[in-house]
């Protein structure tokens, strides 16, 4: 085990320092999966592991926080563990960090209220919450071994460039009507709870990383369809993409401040 993270340090330090490190000629880190097996006994163990079961049943564990009708396990493939699926390996140490979107210095709760707020389309649970704790545990968990405010690794990214043309939206709906449709549906409105939706009430909403094209295309061309993930061209991955995000979803009001409540403490 020691060997192995030697490994993914030395990997990290390869890649950290920039893209003219030659960070090519860089193994690729094992990924450090989860397994119950492995977590530590005890009440951080059970955080952990009800940090996992959040990601993977969102709806039901936190059906009062959100109102898309999605996990978090529905972008952050095998919840949060696949590389370039949305993967949350290492994401623990590269906070605190600057947010354009809010325009100040945030902490990991922060970000998790950000995918509650946007993505969920619902609203955060106090920062000192059973739940919040447990999501942060689960990320730090996963993020085990990589160095304190760490760069984020390329390779794990799914955002790509977009073609330089405009995307073909008919042709987009052609390959939704062939590729996505059985799982997705005709109305995006997927299956509740076991394909989630693309569009309308119950997706995620206009304040969404998913809704901005590039990182739709990304996803898309890397996970999608999920029966044949890799299988459709940089071109179709962008036109579906943008036939998919032609639809309405939920707007995101973001005139009010979000302050979420304390949860109480004892002290002795
Ligand atoms: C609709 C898809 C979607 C859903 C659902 C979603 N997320 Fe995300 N999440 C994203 C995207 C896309 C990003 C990257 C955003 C960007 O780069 O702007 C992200 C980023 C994050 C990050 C920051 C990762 C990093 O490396 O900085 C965390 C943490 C996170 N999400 C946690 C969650 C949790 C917890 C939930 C469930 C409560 C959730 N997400 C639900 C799409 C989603
Ligand atoms: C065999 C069923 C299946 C097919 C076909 C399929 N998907 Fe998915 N899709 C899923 C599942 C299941 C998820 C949730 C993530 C997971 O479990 O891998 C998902 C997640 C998504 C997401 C992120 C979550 C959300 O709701 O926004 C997008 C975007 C998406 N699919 C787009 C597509 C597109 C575009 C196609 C066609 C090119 C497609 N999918 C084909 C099953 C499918």
């Amino acid at each position: 085990m020691k060997r192995l993270l030697a490994v993914v340090a030395l990997t990290l330090a390869a890649c950290s320092s920039g893209s003219n490190a030659g960070s090519s000629a860089a193994i690729e880190a094992p990924r450090p999966a989860y397994d119950v097996k492995d977590l530590p006994p005890g009440p951080v163990g059970e955080s952990i592991r009800y940090g996992h079961d959040i990601m993977v049943r969102t709806q039901v564990l936190m059906k009062d926080y959100v109102r898309s009708d999605m996990s978090c396990a529905a972008c952050h493939l095998d919840a949060g563990t696949k590389s370039k699926g949305g993967s949350l390996v290492g994401a623990y140490n590269r906070f605190p960090q600057w947010n354009k979107r809010s325009h100040r210095v945030i902490a990991l709760q922060d970000r998790l209220a950000e995918c509650f707020l946007y993505s969920m389309n619902g609203r955060p649970p106090a920062y000192s919450s059973r739940e919040m704790i447990a999501l942060v545990a689960y990320v730090s968990w996963l993020s085990r071994g990589m160095p304190n405010l760490a760069k984020e690794r390329p390779g794990d990214r799914f955002i790509i460039p977009l073609p330089a043309h405009n995307p073909n939206v008919a042709h987009g709906a052609q390959i939704y009507s062939q590729k996505c449709v059985t799982c997705h549906q005709a109305n995006g409105a997927g299956v509740s709870g076991t394909f989630p939706p693309l569009w309308g009430d119950t997706s995620f909403n206009s304040g969404a990383g998913m809704a901005h094209l590039d990182r739709m295309t990304g996803f898309v061309r890397y996970n999608m369809p999920k029966n044949a993930p890799g299988s459709l061209s940089p071109d179709d991955a962008y036109d579906v993409s943008a036939f998919v995000l032609s639809h309405k979803r939920p707007r995101f009001h973001g005139e009010s401040l979000v302050a979420p409540e304390p949860t109480p403490a004892r002290y002795f």
